[in-house]
Order: structure tokens, then C-alpha cells, then sequence
């Protein structure tokens, strides 16, 4: 993974990131969390990377018990708001983490990282934090792991250099126990989405869903 800027640290970049664009107040949950979860059962949830909060907003609304961490302050105080706005405040406890840094403490019925894409993490950075996040993964959980897959259509320079790690390297990354862990979802998609000028456009994501047998 290579950095836009060196001298940008995670929590410098993505706070310049939230501020420089509108709060989103609305706005659903990520589809493919939808579609893997709607089934599963409430429980406790770790949204990692949860950005303005509307995954762990959707969870907390289905009845789950959640945390979210991300390293932007900015987005944290924001997805608070709505939180308080919807009257599930009480449902979430917002952490502020540099992931490669500290991470949650306690183990979830649902380890969920949603795109935890960053142009300014170091080398095996993601990697770490999603070994991490299999390990705080509780017998009988589930670890969902949705990763774009490539640039988007309308993307025809790539802005940075980048790898998107695909989900066998993801797998290899987490250095599970076969034996422990039984694969539920393990898919390359192309989804279909509007691009910044309304035009339709599209993207590859992976999905990757593990329970924790034992
Ligand atoms: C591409 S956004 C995805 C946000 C959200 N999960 C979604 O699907 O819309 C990546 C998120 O991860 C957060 N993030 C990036 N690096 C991080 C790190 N090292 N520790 C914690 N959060 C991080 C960013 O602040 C941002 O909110």
C-alpha cells in the first residue's frame, strides 16, 4: 500500500477527509453488510472503519449491541449525533482507535469491516488489523469482511498506487486455524452505481464471510 503523503498520519487525513465533505445526516447501511446480516440473529457487533455511522446505526436499529471504532474524530462526533438524533445512543459505544495502533477490547458475536480501505496505511497495515479483528470474533461469530475489489469505472487513472488485496490473500493474511473457521460467503461482484456525475457506473467488491466454529 502506498502513501498519498508520508508525513499524513491516519487520523490527520481521514479527519481532513470528513471535514472537508457535507455530514451525511441520512443514508443507509452498505448493501453487502445488509444482505450477509439481515438473517443473523442480534448480538454484539464491532464495526470497524464505521465511518458517520450508518452501519452501526442499522445494527443498533435491528437490536444488536454495538461498537464502532474509527480514527477520525470528526466522523465519530458525527455518527454520535445521529445516533442521539435516532434515539439509539445508548445501543452504540463509539471508540476513537488508529486500528494498527489500539484496537476494541472484548470479542463479538459480529466482527464487521466495511471497505477499511486507506491510501495512507503502511505496508501489511490492513492485514494486521483484520488479524486482529478474527481474533476478537467469539465461538459461533461471524467476521465480514467487504473489500472493493478494484477502481471504480468511472476511475480511468488510478489517483494513487494501490493493491486490493484479493479475499484469498485476505484469508492467507488472517492466518486462521482451518480447522476453527468454515468459509460462508467467499465472492468477487460487480455492482452497479452512479458515479460523482449521476451517470451509471459500477465496481468490483469481495465479500468474505467466516464463522468461528470453536
Ligand atoms: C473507505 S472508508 C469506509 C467507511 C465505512 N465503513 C463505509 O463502508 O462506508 C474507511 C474508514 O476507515 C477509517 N480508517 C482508516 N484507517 C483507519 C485506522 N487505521 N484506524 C481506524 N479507522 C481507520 C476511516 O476513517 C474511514 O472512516
Amino acid at each position: 500500500m502506498t502513501s498519498t503523503s508520508p508525513k499524513n498520519t491516519a487520523q490527520q487525513y481521514w479527519d481532513d477527509f470528513y471535514r472537508d465533505r457535507e455530514q451525511k445526516r441520512s443514508g443507509g447501511p452498505n448493501v453487502l453488510l445488509v444482505r450477509e446480516v439481515t438473517s443473523m440473529p442480534p448480538g454484539t457487533a464491532l464495526d470497524l472503519g464505521c465511518a458517520e455511522g450508518s452501519d452501526a446505526l442499522w445494527l443498533a436499529g435491528l437490536g444488536w449491541r454495538v461498537t464502532a471504532a474509527d480514527v477520525s474524530a470528526t466522523a465519530l462526533r458525527r455518527a454520535a449525533e445521529r445516533a442521539a438524533e435516532a434515539g439509539l445512543a445508548d445501543r452504540i459505544d463509539w471508540q476513537r482507535h488508529d486500528l494498527s495502533q489500539s484496537f476494541p477490547e472484548g470479542s463479538y458475536d459480529l466482527v464487521s469491516a466495511q471497505f477499511l480501505h486507506s491510501p495512507v496505511a503502511r505496508e501489511g497495515e490492513r492485514e494486521s488489523i483484520l488479524a486482529l479483528a478474527a481474533r476478537a470474533v467469539a465461538p459461533g461469530g461471524v467476521l465480514l469482511v467487504v473489500s472493493h475489489a478494484g477502481w471504480p469505472s468511472w476511475q480511468q487513472e488510478p489517483p494513487f498506487d494501490y493493491h486490493f488485496p484479493t479475499n484469498a490473500e485476505i484469508r492467507d493474511g488472517l492466518g486462521l486455524a482451518r480447522d476453527e473457521w468454515t468459509v460462508e460467503t467467499d465472492e468477487l461482484l460487480t455492482r452497479e452505481l452512479p458515479g460523482p456525475d449521476g451517470r451509471p457506473g459500477s465496481r468490483a467488491d469481495a465479500v468474505l464471510k467466516l464463522r468461528r466454529t470453536a
